[in-house]
């Protein structure tokens, strides 16, 4: 019988690791179809373990009618054929081991496709009690903008959190709970180390369907997340993954206000960390950076857990481009993989790619756009392909000549990949080097850190032997004293910081 160790061992895997999320339909596409897939993700495990990551991320690869970018899956143990087979997943599975990485997939249990069998057996009035099906719409909110709720031609309404494609499952069900115990073992089997987990802490609504007034969505009480019995089905998870050798491990995307309700799904039987998106939410402020460093972690202290951190994702816009400068975005990313627990990066970071602000509507896919009526543009911005190799689109993302699903803009060949290899000023090598070193000093950095008294605008601290100083206002500071600057955002760094920039020192 395997034997787990408990979630504390600092020995973990995950607790200090630097993973990598693939938003796979623009990472790199093999089969000249203008969409990523997975064998164009092993082409570039080389890259990747170059930069210094530990593990990948996948956002979801699942047969999908693409309705929210894969976040509508349609049969949760097969691979859309735009992205590959199972033989293409088992290959990369294999591959991101043998290259010393460790690989996590996307599972979405809040809602399916509306193309998902069990739909089309509720649309043709078999198993509605699957999903969540009312006499009555209430005044719930899509996260996409409009109602939450869509009428049949017979009248009944269905409730869906995201687009209409989107249907909530009901989690009540049992069938629902049995159903996704069984993918997460499909998925175990084949030798996945652990799972995202889509919307976790949305799963139970409010079985009286009240009205949420005025209360934020995420606020303590609401109707709709963080349910106390959420916490029974990672119990459940928590034991499957735990029954399988490898330190296997789940991350929940738990949006939530409260703090106590955040650390109930780190308890040391529920999910092994939580995603704080606190740090991607903060302005460029040193005491907003600092409030949010010290309440994220009070909140994860008494789980035992650490934890995990963010600049970037498929759903924001890229940290550089709202930081508004190359510059503060490498002292971000030295101030981010300086503090406790771990971190997560987006594709295209390591690149220094910015937003792309200037897509054309008739290109635009993410349903945000159209459900707010323009309102927003939605998240397409920070989904546009890769650059790998030459001077104009699709640059090595596709085959030449092919269209990638998103434009790419014209002005990127400073930004391939290619072109930042072997240039020691690139942002490319910029990460590397702080990949190398973070993961030189992590065996002896204790999991806390202390403060140190700055100016203002500045924030110092310790943890163990490494200091960090990040300046975020726009005149220099004076550093702390130290023995030597073992990496600048920004060069090398003398007795004083400039501003926009930040640095570690021994
Ligand atoms: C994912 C989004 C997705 C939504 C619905 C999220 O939180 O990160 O990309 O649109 O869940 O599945």
């Amino acid at each position: 019988m395997h034997v787990t160790r408990s979630s504390n061992s600092p020995e973990l895997w995950w607790r200090d690791a630097v993973v990598y999320e693939v938003y796979v339909r623009s990472f790199a596409d093999s089969d000249g179809d203008g969409e990523g897939d997975l064998a164009g993700i092993r082409s570039k495990l080389p890259y990747l373990r170059d930069l210094g990551v530990d593990a990948l991320w996948l956002t979801p690869f699942y047969r999908s009618p693409l309705a929210d970018g894969g976040y509508d899956v349609a049969d949760y143990r097969d691979v859309d054929p735009r992205f590959g087979t199972l033989s293409d997943l088992d290959a990369l599975v294999a591959a991101t081991h043998a290259h010393g990485m460790r690989l996590l997939v996307d599972i979405v249990p809040n809602h399916t496709s509306d193309q998902h069998p069990w739909f089309q057996e509720a649309l043709a009035g078999i198993h509605r009690d699957r999903y969540l099906f009312r006499k009555e719409p209430n005044d719930w909110r899509s996260n996409f903008g409009g109602s939450a709720w869509t009428q049949l031609p017979d009248g009944e309404w269905y409730l869906h959190l995201y687009a209409p494609e989107q249907p909530d499952l009901n989690w009540r069900n049992p069938q629902v709970r049995e159903e996704f115990e069984d993918i997460l073992r499909f998925w175990l089997d084949r030798g996945v180390d652990g799972f995202r987990i889509d919307v976790a802490a949305g799963l139970f609504k409010d079985p009286e369907y009240g009205n949420i007034g005025t209360l934020r969505p995420h606020e303590d009480g609401s109707p709709i997340y963080g349910r106390p019995e959420v916490h029974g089905v990672y119990r459940d998870w928590r034991r499957i993954l735990d029954s399988y050798d490898g330190d296997r491990m789940a991350i929940g995307e738990v949006w939530t206000e409260s703090p106590a309700d955040f650390a109930r799904f780190l308890r040391p039987d529920e999910l092994h960390q939580a995603f704080t998106f606190a740090l991607q939410l903060a302005p460029w402020s040193a005491p907003e950076f600092r409030s949010v460093v010290d309440k994220v972690l009070a909140a994860v202290r008494p789980t035992g857990s650490v934890p995990t951190w963010v600049l970037s994702s498929h759903d924001v816009v890229r940290h550089r481009t709202r930081y508004g400068s190359a510059a503060r975005a490498h002292a971000a990313l030295l101030f981010m993989l300086a503090l406790p627990g771990s971190a997560y990066l987006y594709q295209g970071e390591e690149l220094g790619l910015p937003e792309v602000l200037d897509l054309p509507e008739a290109a635009l896919q993410d349903p945000i756009f159209a459900r707010t009526g323009g309102l927003s543009r939605g998240r397409d911005g920070c989904r546009v392909p890769l650059p790998w190799s030459g001077s104009a689109p699709p640059y090595g993302f596709t085959a030449p000549g092919a269209e990638p699903w998103l434009p790419m803009p014209s002005d990127w060949g400073p930004l391939t990949a290619e072109a930042q290899t072997d240039d020691p000023v690139s942002t490319l090598s910029f990460y590397q080097r702080a990949l190398r070193l973070r993961r030189a000093l992590r065996d002896g950095l204790p999991e806390s850190l202390e403060w140190l008294e700055s100016p203002a605008d500045a924030l110092f601290f310790r943890r163990g032997p490494l200091l960090c100083a990040l300046n975020c206002g726009s005149e220099p500071v004076r550093l702390p004293p130290h023995q030597r600057v073992l990496l600048g955002s920004t060069g090398q760094p003398g007795r004083e910081l400039p501003g926009g920039a930040a640095v570690w020192l021994a």
